[in-house]
This record gives C-alpha cells, structure tokens and sequence, in this order.
C-alpha cells in the first residue's frame, strides 16, 4: 500500500474513537440536563474537584453509544481502500461484537478524557484549561488498550493485527495531535466549543 493509504487506513479504523471524543461537545448541547458529573460534584483530599464538571456520565455512556454505532456502519458498509477496516464481519466476527467492540473503544477513550482530567484537577488546571499534549493524547492511549483488551470481542487475531502495526500506532500518535487541534479550532468558529483547543 501507499504512504497515503497506510495513513488513512489508521485514521479510519480509529473513527469510534474520534467520533467518540468529539460527541459529548454535542451531547451537552441536545441534552444540557443530564449533566450528572461522573465524581457526581465530588472533592479530593487536595480540596479541589475529583474530575469537575465537564466530565458528565451523559458524555460517556452516549460517546460509547455513538463509538459502537460507528464500527457497525463502518463494518457493514466498507468503503472503498478500507474494505480491510470491516472489523472482521465475515471472517468470524458477529453484529454485536462489532457493535460491542466500538461501545468500549469509546467508552474507554473518554474514560482516558476523565482520568486526564483528574491529572489536571491535581496540577490545579481549570476546567478547559489545556494540557498540551495529554489532552490529544489521553484518548489515544486508552482507545488502544481498549482494543487489545477486547479484542476477543471480535475474529481472532483481528483487533491486534489491525491496530498494533508500526504504521497504525504511528500515525495515531503524530497525526492525532495535530487533528485535534485543528478539529478544535474549527470546533470553536462554529462556536461549539468556547475555548479554541
Ligand atoms: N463533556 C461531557 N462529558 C464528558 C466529556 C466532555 O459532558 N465525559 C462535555 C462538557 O460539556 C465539556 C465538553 O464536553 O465541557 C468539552 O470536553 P473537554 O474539552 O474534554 O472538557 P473540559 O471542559 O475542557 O474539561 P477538562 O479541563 O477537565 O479537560
Ligand atoms: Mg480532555
């Protein structure tokens, strides 16, 4: 395969994860009452706030939703140079732990989104306040361990040979950076987000 090809082959099959951390932006918006802090308004020992408030269980289990929806589509209609990105649908994997596999990336990668922000509460950060580059990152790493860890949800060998190629975790980890930070910056023109990062 091609240079281009390779990379956007790993942008594509980490799309339940992208789609899941740019979802709570909106769910907040179509659901601003359901604002249930995941430390339900909790403080730690250092008198500040466990995770804070932008850290909802409506952004979490909807981001999941959203994730698992995305590997379905995606499974069921490839598109064209990532027809390999199927999430193994007639090599053995089924509807549902496609659907499954796609829910815990996404879940995962916005618990990744928590625990950061937890980091952030002890560095005494404010809420929205940048982090550069975990808060690009955070998602990155545990979208991963997401999909090694559930990778039995899908055919053998399938999760793991996708996503832990040298080129895959490379691109991941450059590109995904300077993607989120354009995302965001467009996030915030179409005033979105209130912060441009
Ligand atoms: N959000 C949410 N639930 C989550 C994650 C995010 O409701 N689990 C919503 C919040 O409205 C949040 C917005 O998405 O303000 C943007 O998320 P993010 O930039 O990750 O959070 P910050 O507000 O910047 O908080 P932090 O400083 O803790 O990263
Ligand atoms: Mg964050």
């Amino acid at each position: 395969m091609a240079f281009g090809d390779e990379i956007l082959r790993a942008l594509w099959l980490f799309l339940p994860a992208y789609v899941a951390n740019m979802s709570p932006v909106f769910s907040a918006k179509v659901l601003p009452r359901w604002s249930t802090p995941i430390d339900f308004g909790s403080n730690h020992a250092d008198g500040r706030r466990m995770l804070g408030n932008g850290k909802t269980w409506r952004g979490l289990i909807i981001g999941g939703i959203i994730a698992g929806i995305t590997a379905l589509l995606m499974a069921k209609w490839p598109l064209w140079l990532f027809s390999g990105a199927n999430f193994g649908i007639g090599q053995g994997s089924s509807g549902w732990g496609v659907f499954l596999f796609g829910f815990m990336m996404g879940f995962m990668a916005l618990v990744g989104d928590a625990v950061e922000s937890f980091f952030k509460r002890r560095r005494n950060l404010e809420r929205g306040a940048p982090w550069i580059p975990f808060d690009q990152l955070d998602f990155v790493v545990f979208g991963l361990a997401s999909a090694f860890i559930w990778s039995p949800l899908l055919a053998p060998g399938w999760a793991v040979d996708a996503y832990f190629d040298p080129w895959v975790l490379g691109t991941l980890i450059i590109g995904t950076p300077v993607l989120h930070l354009l995302v965001n910056r467009v996030g915030y023109w179409l005033r979105l987000k209130d912060v441009p990062w």
